[in-house]
């Protein structure tokens, strides 16, 4: 970047020092970016993927012609069939809603350097030993940009050589601030259009506001709203086979929301919560498009899951809020 002398200021930013929560990654500007850095540090010809899971992670590989194949998963969330990997193949795992530590450790044991753990709903994870992951700020934070990647210490390599990521628009984050609302979603949209996967370093921006953050605060805020769902909702949470009650899992264990299944057989209606200024997510509706077709189970949590809300935003209040307007969906 050019270095400019005199003349009117910049945005103030302010790095809080030795506050780097992931100061052992390599900050990239989102997850895809992350992605093709470990392309490009590791000798991979082909990768196993989720069916389950958006087109964003499928695009490093399209960019960069890597051929990928889908793998299916239970209603633990996890590999139905774990597949034995040839050489220069690599795999994919989603620590699905920042639940599924304990099943990646054992993946971890067994495809070690070849396991690429999508970390994008579980930010708070500090990586894991001889196995590659990647995180993604904004699905957590308010930030334009960011991500960071861990992987084995031999090959981790570096940001030298990639540019800074300048390319980036606070509008949505800034219209969101304000209240304005409707804007805002429509500047996101718009905005996360523009994203690419190519590695790129950090933005300044995001890097400084990530450096502010109390994590311990945050994932403190996350856990109880968690667990204030799971109190409320659990005896309706059955379709999932996983122990949902956080005393039941992983100590570290910060989740991404409260995954709601409802019976899929069932239909329910996500405007009536967004009617109430309730916006619940559809995880993901490439799943609903993607070929080849089958992955029923895919599709169903597709349609069926309920992804509520848990993050520092949020306190009693507000999940009381949400559950009162889940409970009278269930009674429709
Ligand atoms: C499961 C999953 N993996 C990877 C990504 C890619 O992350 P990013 O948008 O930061 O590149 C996303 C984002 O949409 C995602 O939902």
């Amino acid at each position: 970047m050019r270095k400019y002398i005199g003349g009117f200021l910049e945005l103030e930013l302010f790095d809080k020092l030795d506050s780097n929560y992931h100061a052992g990654a390599i900050a990239l500007s989102c997850g895809r970016a992350g992605i093709s850095h470990i392309i490009n540090r590791t000798n991979m010809i082909a990768v196993w993927l989720p069916y389950y899971t958006c087109n964003a992670l499928l695009e490093p590989f399209e960019r960069l012609g890597i051929p990928y194949r889908f793998y299916e998963i239970n209603k633990h969330l996890e590999l139905i069939n774990q597949p034995v990997l040839c050489a220069g193949e690599y795999i994919i795992y989603i620590n699905y809603f920042g639940l599924k530590t304990s099943y990646v450790r054992q993946l971890q044991e067994y495809y070690s350097d070849r396991l690429l753990v999508d970390d994008t709903q579980n930010y708070f994870s500090h990586g894991y030993i001889n196995s590659w992951s990647f995180n993604s700020a904004r699905k957590s934070f308010g930030v334009p940009d960011g991500s960071y990647t861990y992987g084995p210490a031999a090959q981790i390599g570096d940001t030298i050589g990639y540019p800074e990521n300048t390319n980036y628009n606070v509008q949505h984050l800034v219209d969101r601030l304000r209240g304005a609302q409707d804007l805002a979603y429509e500047e996101f949209i718009k905005y996360e259009q523009t994203l690419s996967s190519e590695p790129l370093k950090m933005s300044k921006l995001s890097s400084s506001l990530l450096s502010q953050i109390n994590y311990t605060v945050v994932a403190a805020k996350r856990r109880n709203n968690y667990q204030l769902y799971h109190n409320a909702l659990g005896k309706f949470n059955n379709t999932l086979l996983l122990p949902l009650d956080l005393v039941a899992l992983s100590p570290d264990t910060v989740p991404f929301c409260y995954p709601l299944v409802l019976d899929c057989s069932v239909s329910f209606d996500r405007r009536i919560l967004f009617e109430q200024d309730i916006f619940i997510a559809m995880l993901w509706p490439d799943v609903l498009k993607r070929r080849p077709d089958g992955y029923t189970w895919e599709r169903q949590l597709a349609q069926c899951l309920l992804p509520l809300p848990v993050d520092h935003r949020y306190g009693p209040t507000e999940i009381n809020h949400v559950v009162t307007a889940v409970l009278r969906l269930l009674n429709n």
